[in-house]
């Protein structure tokens, strides 16, 4: 039995279809329902949903064989798992945004909000600056139209929430977009049944 993750919401659901396209259909899945794990018999395989920052954990740990994630995530946990595939899906960026008037003074520690400590720490270190970290959950942009912080490390997709709260993109991080990871020791073990998918859904 091969066992997918995949993450709830839209991007999931775009994922999804990638599959079902590619004849891996789990009926029901996106009915408007709770119900979290479907099974298609014929295949052989199961498919579930979790939280979209939860994937690369249930294919660390080998509960999901495969599953899909968003760079942003993968770059973010740092997964011990083989990235596999570009899905091609859910494109945007990861940014350093800040209030559209705003002057960097670079003696200053700067203060960041962001979802995603890890990336922001490796993005500052990179670049030698010092940084005072705030972790949020969401509605990034409140922040810095506050004061809370001085700058923001977000997804940016359409740059539509950026432009409606007053701010734009100081910096570029990185491209992101959906990626299959596999597990390592199921990668090896059913590698054959993976690859098939991969060139399936590719
Ligand atoms: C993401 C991101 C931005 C927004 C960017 O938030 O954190 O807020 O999308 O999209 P845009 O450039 O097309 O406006 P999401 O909708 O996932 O919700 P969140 O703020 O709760 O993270």
């Amino acid at each position: 039995m091969i066992n997918i993750a995949l993450p709830k919401g839209r991007l999931g659901e775009k994922v999804y279809k990638l599959f079902a396209a590619a004849g891996y259909e789990f009926p029901g899945m996106l009915d408007n329902n709770r119900k979290l794990v479907f099974e298609n018999e014929e295949l052989n395989m199961r498919c579930f949903w979790v939280k979209p920052f939860d994937v690369p954990v249930y294919v660390e740990r080998g509960t999901a064989d495969i599953g899909a994630a968003g760079k942003d995530i993968l770059l973010e946990r740092n997964p011990d798992v083989y990235e596999l595939l570009d899905l091609k899906a859910g494109f945007c960026r990861m940014a350093v945004a800040a209030k559209n008037n705003f002057q960097d003074d670079p003696e200053k520690i700067l203060r960041v909000a962001t979802e995603f400590p890890n990336i922001a720490k490796n993005y500052y270190s990179s670049i030698g600056r010092e940084i005072d970290i705030i972790t949020l959950r969401g509605s990034l942009e409140l922040a810095p139209v506050l004061g809370l912080s001085d700058v923001i490390v977000d997804i940016v997709e359409t740059g539509t929430t950026l432009r409606e709260n007053n701010l734009s993109v100081i910096n570029f991080i990185e491209d992101l977009s959906a990626r299959l990871i596999a597990n390592k020791s199921a990668y090896k073990f059913k590698g054959n049944i993976i690859d098939e998918i991969i060139r399936k859904v590719s």
